[in-house]
C-alpha cells in the first residue's frame, strides 16, 4: 500500500531492451473543481493527484517521466520537483493547450527513440502498476495497445471503432455519427507505443475535427495506414481508469481508494469494524490480529503490532504502536517528524494525545485527557487523568497524578524534567523545570515544585492548612 514501492537498481529495466518512458499529461485547467489549485494538485487521500500517478510510473520502473504543464504550470512543477523519488523526472510546457496530441507533441524532444511511451493523465490516479505492465506486454516494442473499457453511458469519450475484431480507429464523441455513437467501448486515456512510431504519428497529427484540437487518438488511424497492429486491452475495473474533474468525483475516487485499501487489510487479516469507515492517507502495516473500530484515520507512516485494538473515532499519525497495546476512542496521535512510540501492552485513551517524540514503555497508561510530548515514560508509569507532560524522563512505575503537569517553558527555553523510578506525583502538581524528582520519592498534591526532591523523600510546597473556629458565614444585608 505503499505510494512508493523502492526500487531496485538491479532489476531497473524489467522491459526487456525497451526501457519504459511516462508521459504525463497535466496541463489543462479543471474548471469544474472550481479551486485555485491546479487540478492535478487536488488531493487524494492526502497526496496530489499526479502524484499517485508517478508513483505508479514508479512501480513501473520508468527510465523518465515526462510531465506536460500548462495551467498552473509553475505551481505544479514545484510540487513535483519537491517530492522527489528515484525516477527521472521531465518537465515540459504545453502553452496553449491546443488537444491531447499537442500536449504529447511538446515531450518529443525529451523522449528517446529506442523506449516505449506510455501515456496517462495527471487527473487519472487509481491505475494499476499491473494493468499498465500488461499493456507494455500487449505493446510489446512494436505494437501500438490502447487500453479500453466498456461504459453502460459512454457519452463524451471517444469512441473504439472496429471491424471485426480489428481496431480501425477512435473517434471522438463530438465527431461520432449516430451509428458510432452506440459504441460502448471506450478509450481510457491511457496507451503504450513504440517512441519511434510515436514521434512520426505524432508529426502527421492535424486540427481538422470538431473541436479544433491535435487528437492523439488519431494516432490509431495511422498506425492502421502504416500496418501497425492495434491491440486493445480492456479493463473490468472502471476505478482505474477514473478521471477526475469535480470534486464529486474526487470524493468518489476519494471512496474508492480508501475501499481498495480496506480490503488490502482485510486479506492481510485485520479485522475492521466498517470498511467504508477507515481512511488511510498513508501507510499503514499491521501485525497479525489487528482490530480497528469505526471512523478511524491513518496518517503518513503508522505500524500497529499483533493484537493492537484501535477504538472508533482515533487519529494516529506517524507512530508505532507496539503488540497488545489498546488506543481507546478518541486519542489522537501526531508522531511528526520526531515519530511516537507506544510500548507493548499499553493503555491509551479515550481522548488522549499523544505528540512528537512521546516515546511509552510497556504497559504504560495514558488516560483521558492526557497529553505526552517529548517525553520518554519507562515500563508502568501512568499518568491516568488531566495531566501535561512535556520534555519530561519518567521511570518506571512512577504515578502522575491528575491535574499534574510539567512547566516546561520559562517564556524563552523549553527545560527538561526528570522524574525517576517508583515516584508518586499527587494531583495538581505543577513541576517548574528544570528539575529532578529523586526515586521513590512523594510529591505532596497541590505542590508547586521548583527545587529538586531527594530520593524516597516527601515533597509539599503548598500554603499549610489553618482552622479559624466557629467561623460565621456573610449574611445578606437587610435591603
Ligand atoms: C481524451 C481522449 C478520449 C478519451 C478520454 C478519456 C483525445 C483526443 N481524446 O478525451 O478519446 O475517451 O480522453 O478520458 O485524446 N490535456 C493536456 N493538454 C491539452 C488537452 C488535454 O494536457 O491540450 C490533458 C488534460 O489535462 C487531461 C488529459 O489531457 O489530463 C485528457 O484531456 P481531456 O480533455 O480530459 O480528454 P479529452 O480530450 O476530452
Ligand atoms: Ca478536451
Amino acid at each position: 500500500m505503499s505510494l512508493f514501492q523502492p526500487t531496485d537498481p538491479a532489476t531497473h529495466n524489467p522491459h526487456g531492451q525497451h526501457p519504459v518512458d511516462v508521459v504525463i499529461m497535466a496541463a489543462g485547467k479543471g474548471t469544474r473543481m472550481k479551486s485555485r489549485l491546479p487540478k492535478v494538485l487536488q488531493r487524494l487521500a492526502h497526496v496530489p493527484l499526479v502524484q499517485h500517478v508517478l508513483a505508479t510510473a514508479q512501480q513501473l520502473q520508468a527510465r523518465s517521466a515526462v510531465v506536460i504543464t500548462g495551467h498552473g504550470a509553475d505551481q505544479v512543477e514545484a510540487a513535483l520537483a519537491a517530492i522527489g523519488g528515484t525516477l527521472a523526472l521531465k518537465f515540459v510546457r504545453q502553452e496553449p493547450q491546443l488537444g491531447t496530441g499537442h500536449a504529447v507533441q511538446q515531450a518529443v524532444p525529451v523522449l528517446g527513440d529506442d523506449g516505449v511511451v506510455v501515456v496517462l493523465s495527471g487527473d487519472v490516479p487509481l491505475t494499476l502498476a499491473d494493468t499498465l505492465q500488461a499493456l507494455i506486454a500487449l505493446c510489446d516494442g512494436q505494437h501500438l495497445a490502447l487500453l479500453t473499457i466498456d461504459l453502460p453511458d459512454p457519452t463524451g469519450y471517444g469512441r473504439v471503432v472496429r471491424t471485426g475484431d480489428a481496431v480501425t480507429t477512435i473517434v471522438e464523441h463530438k465527431d461520432a455519427n449516430a451509428r458510432q455513437r452506440t459504441i460502448t467501448e471506450i478509450y481510457s486515456g491511457i496507451l503504450a507505443v513504440p517512441a519511434a512510431l510515436l514521434k512520426r504519428w505524432l508529426a502527421r497529427l492535424d486540427n481538422q475535427n470538431a473541436q479544433g484540437e491535435y487528437y492523439l487518438t488519431d494516432i490509431v488511424k495511422f498506425a492502421v495506414q502504416d500496418g501497425v497492429r492495434v491491440l486493445a486491452q480492456k479493463t473490468e475495473d472502471a476505478v482505474q481508469v477514473a478521471g477526475i474533474n469535480s470534486p464529486v468525483q474526487l470524493a468518489e475516487l476519494e471512496r474508492a481508494y480508501q475501499r481498495r485499501q480496506a480490503l488490502a487489510l482485510m486479506e492481510a487479516g485485520v479485522r475492521l469494524a466498517d470498511p467504508a469507515r477507515l481512511d488511510i492517507r498513508g501507510h499503514l502495516r499491521c501485525g497479525m490480529d489487528v482490530e480497528i473500530d469505526v471512523n478511524c484515520i491513518f496518517e503518513g507512516a503508522v505500524t500497529l503490532g499483533d493484537n493492537v485494538t484501535i477504538g472508533a473515532h482515533c487519529v494516529l499519525a506517524d507512530c508505532t504502536i507496539e503488540a497488545g497495546a489498546v488506543i481507546h476512542p478518541f486519542t489522537h496521535i501526531d508522531g511528526g517528524a520526531q515519530g511516537v512510540r507506544v510500548g507493548e501492552g499499553a493503555l491509551i485513551g479515550p481522548f488522549a494525545r499523544l505528540r512528537p517524540g512521546a516515546q511509552l514503555g510497556a504497559g504504560v497508561h495514558i488516560g483521558n485527557f492526557v497529553e505526552v510530548k517529548n517525553s520518554t515514560l519507562a515500563a508502568g508509569a501512568k499518568a491516568n487523568h488531566l495531566a501535561y507532560l512535556g520534555d519530561a524522563t519518567v521511570g518506571e512505575r512512577v504515578n502522575f497524578g491528575a491535574g499534574s503537569i510539567t512547566a516546561n517553558y520559562d517564556g524563552a527555553n523549553k527545560l527538561r524534567t526528570t522524574i525517576e523510578a517508583d515516584v508518586h506525583v499527587g494531583s495538581n502538581c505543577v513541576l517548574v523545570a528544570p528539575v529532578t524528582l529523586g526515586a521513590g520519592a512523594t510529591v505532596g498534591g497541590g505542590s508547586t515544585i521548583t527545587k529538586d526532591v531527594p530520593s524516597g523523600a516527601l515533597g509539599v510546597a503548598r500554603g499549610k492548612q489553618t482552622h479559624l473556629a466557629n467561623w460565621a458565614r456573610p449574611a445578606k444585608k437587610p435591603t
